[in-house]
């Protein structure tokens, strides 16, 4: 009997086979781009594991079209570009990789941070562009971190992250756990309710999953319970945030500056936000480390591997079929 297979949609940081071992085949998608889907069914069909990336979009279709499939196993920790509950009913295992990319994606929401208040961008580019003519009491000024409030959305492994960091930098805290977003009165805080959060912060920053409740939740009538020339900063999912309506609160001059590494549209990114000073933009970064990027891939083909060995994998969202695991 042939070995099963995994098949990669796209060339990870590392060689897929080292990790995998004897008895599992691995084929992968050669090329840093997604696959359309009718090459990236013909190229899976037959595999019993999916290696997918956040941009690999995994819904009822693509899973009928690929009817040997024992699990996906997500090189993301959002989960949000596959379709749980049609993996549920197929009973096809869905894994993904929580932990590794904590403090990477903490890390970048400070880079961010940084660049935005600090006016990083402007700076660098009036030095390369040769306008920098000595220094002066007025150039550039930015505005401290010590003593701001930082809001915190979503109050996870990432979330709680960024809080130790800004703890370092002297921010007071607040935040909403996103499992339970709420709006509610006036609370003393650390976890206060999504209203208070918006009123009370000087920097809001996003860390929650995308799901049916958080899509949009930053919308025009939240962006307006912002601080007036308060920051936002986003490394989590781009449609968690209106960008039409971010681009208005900029334009009106309601918020001072927004960080984005991700986009509702992405890789779109809303034209209104693309030449203005106060956006600083990254090609979703978040966990791009060498470090965590392998991490990464470790965990999601070890997790292939392991259905397909017949053992229950480590990082399950959804428990596929239970008759095939020796557990
Ligand atoms: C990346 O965006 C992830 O969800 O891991």
């Amino acid at each position: 009997m042939a070995d099963p297979r995994i098949f990669v949609t796209r060339q990870l940081s590392i060689d897929a086979r080292t990790v995998v071992g004897p008895g599992v085949e691995v084929l992968v998608h050669a090329g840093p781009d997604a696959p359309p889907r009718g090459l990236l069914l013909d190229l899976a069909r037959g595999a019993q594991a999916l290696v997918t990336m956040p941009t690999d979009l995994v819904d009822a279709a693509l899973l009928d079209a690929l009817p040997d499939l024992r699990v996906v196993a997500n090189h993301a920790v959002g989960l949000d570009n596959i379709d749980l509950q049609a993996a549920r009913e197929r009973q096809i295992w869905v894994t993904h990789t929580p932990g590794v990319l904590t403090d990477a994606t903490a890390e970048l929401t400070f880079a961010l941070l940084l660049a935005l208040a600090r006016r990083l961008r402007e700076g660098e580019r009036m030095v390369r562009e040769g306008r920098f003519s000595g220094w002066t009491p007025t150039l550039l000024l930015g505005h401290g971190l010590r003593g701001k409030t930082l809001g915190i959305l979503g109050y996870g492994r990432i979330g709680q992250a960024v809080a130790h960091l800004a703890s370092a930098f002297g921010m007071e805290i607040l935040y909403t756990n996103s499992r339970s977003i709420r709006w509610g009165p006036e609370e003393p805080g650390p976890e206060v309710g999504l209203d208070t959060l918006l009123e009370r912060s000087d920097v809001v920053t996003i860390h929650c999953a995308l799901t049916p409740a958080t899509r949009g939740l930053l919308g025009a009538e939240a962006l307006a319970r912002m601080k007036r020339g308060a920051l936002l900063v986003n490394t989590a999912r781009g449609a968690v945030v209106d960008e039409g309506a971010l681009v208005h609160a900029l334009e009106q001059g309601h918020l001072g500056g927004a960080a984005l590494d991700v986009y509702e549209r992405e890789p779109e990114v809303h034209p209104g936000l693309l030449g203005r000073d106060n956006v600083v933009l990254l090609p979703h970064l978040g966990s791009a480390t060498e470090e965590t990027r392998r991490r990464m891939a470790e965990l999601a083909l070890g997790d292939a591997a392991r259905v397909l060995r017949g053992q229950t994998p480590l990082h399950p969202a959804v428990v596929g079929r239970l008759s095939e695991v020796q557990a």
